[in-house]
């Protein structure tokens, strides 16, 4: 029989863009070179994070980052995401490791694709702040000004949804603050960085600039009213409230009456256009209301006062990280914003999309990987514009929260030695894009 390993991929266009992603907080290492964020300030305390461990070594891609471009270039993918740290921007000698990082991926032919901020917050900093947004085109101009010779693509943040949720509203990633809607203008502060680094890029002549933001499919738990509901006030809070701001230069129903009193003022900054729009997707939502039946959901426990219940997709294989295998819902997502946002929707690239396994043989992983690229091009076919793929991620790394103990690595990397392996599916990634030429 043949297994996925076997298949070729279905062709996507010329000029399609592959690569994988990382984040600097989740890589680097090398904690003393810099200054310090919130993550350092969160795991330093007891119990923030699953297995006790902190990434101040991380996989030490500061000083090993030679190896990890050759394994890039060993991949053939066109283009690497990373993320720039602004702890280690502010600190002395920071900018000059992005310098070298960025010089050694155009020499193996890998197009660099920054992200400015992947939640590793300079400590000082606070985006409950409003001024915390001008801060961040300041960052974005200064690192524009000197990567910008090289680098034409930009991504201004990742999943300032989880950001906000997972960090502000309920706590359980950095900086551990638990003030539920109260936490809604870290949502706006962010949006507004967004816009006002898109201005500051722009400013400083690049022209291929998004926004890599976490999207999942939304489906009510049952047809009862109460849970059709709920499932459209996730929707809003999760999907909406992220992206009709940049897209439409608006807040959704009802989240506009919660916006800061400022809010309205700045739409028209945090909408200056993208020139493609980023989504991160791991999988659909199954929501209910709160008195509704069926499982919880495999993710965080959420606290109780909120008006809706995040439910188990039952029937579906489920990955070491708890989250269920819907490959479908990629391509539901992708039509779903096609049909929602028509021409106010830029070309879509996906930003991020993995899995969580153990093992160097990760047969599970190719699985996904597989069925979720032919998902995105089940959407291309249903005519959604969509230009580029990003698998999360290269290596093993500090998976936030979850410490090490999630392994999202193409390439296993050794906790004791930091050797680095590459797994079955670095190796089915690599014979995909090579037949692909
Ligand atoms: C996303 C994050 C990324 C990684 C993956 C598994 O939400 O952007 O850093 O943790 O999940």
């Amino acid at each position: 029989m043949a297994t996925e390993a076997d298949r070729a991929l279905p062709r996507f266009p010329d000029g399609f863009l592959w690569g994988v992603a990382t984040s600097a907080h989740q890589i680097e290492g090398a904690a003393e070179e810099r200054e310090a964020s919130v993550w350092d300030v969160f795991t330093a305390r007891p119990g923030r994070v699953k297995d006790g461990s902190t990434a101040a070594v991380a996989c030490d891609h500061y000083h090993r980052y030679r190896e990890d471009v050759a394994l890039l270039a060993g991949l053939g993918v066109d283009a690497y995401r990373f993320s720039v740290s602004w702890p280690r921007v502010n600190s002395p000698g920071g900018l000059d490791f992005y310098d070298r990082l960025v010089d050694e991926l155009c020499a193996a032919g890998v197009r660099p694709v920054p992200t400015l901020f992947h939640w590793d917050l300079p400590a000082s900093l606070d985006w409950l702040q409003r001024d915390t947004a001008a801060r961040f085109a300041d960052h974005a101009a200064v690192v524009a000004a000197r990567l910008g010779d090289r680098v034409t693509t930009w991504i201004t943040l990742n999943e300032p949804a989880e950001h906000t949720l997972l960090g502000h509203a309920i706590g359980v990633h950095a900086p551990g603050e638990r003030l539920l809607f109260d936490a809604l203008p870290v949502a706006h502060h962010q949006l507004l960085a967004h816009g006002l680094a898109v201005r500051a890029l722009r400013a400083a002549g690049a022209a291929d600039i998004g926004i890599a933001n976490s999207h999942s499919p939304v489906r009510p738990a049952s047809g009862d009213p109460a849970d059709v509901e709920a499932a459209g006030f996730y929707d809003v809070l999760l999907n909406r409230l992220f992206a009709e701001p940049v897209l439409l230069g608006r807040y959704p129903d009802p989240m506009v009456e919660l916006m800061p009193a400022d809010a309205q003022a700045d739409l028209e900054a945090v909408a200056e256009p993208v020139d493609w729009y980023g989504v991160n997707y791991y999988a659909p939502a199954r929501v209910g209301a709160p008195g509704s039946g069926g499982a919880p959901s495999g993710g965080p426990p959420l606290p109780d006062g909120l008006p809706f219940r995040l439910r188990e997709i039952e029937g579906r294989p489920v990955t070491d990280s708890g989250w269920p295998v819907v490959p479908e819902g990629l391509t539901d997502l992708l039509t779903g914003f096609h049909e929602r946002y028509g021409d106010r929707l830029p070309p879509v690239v996906v930003t991020e999309n993995g899995c969580s396994c153990e093992g160097i043989d990760d047969q599970e992983r190719i699985a996904y990987l597989d069925a979720h690229v032919r998902a995105l091009h089940d959407a291309l076919e249903a005519g959604v514009d969509v230009r580029g793929y990003f698998v999360w991620s290269l290596l093993d790394n500090f998976e936030w929260a979850e410490g090490y103990a999630r392994r999202f690595g193409l390439v296993h990397v050794d906790r004791d030695t930091l050797e680095r392996t590459p797994k079955s599916s670095y190796h089915w990634f690599r014979n995909q894009l090579r037949a692909r030429r």
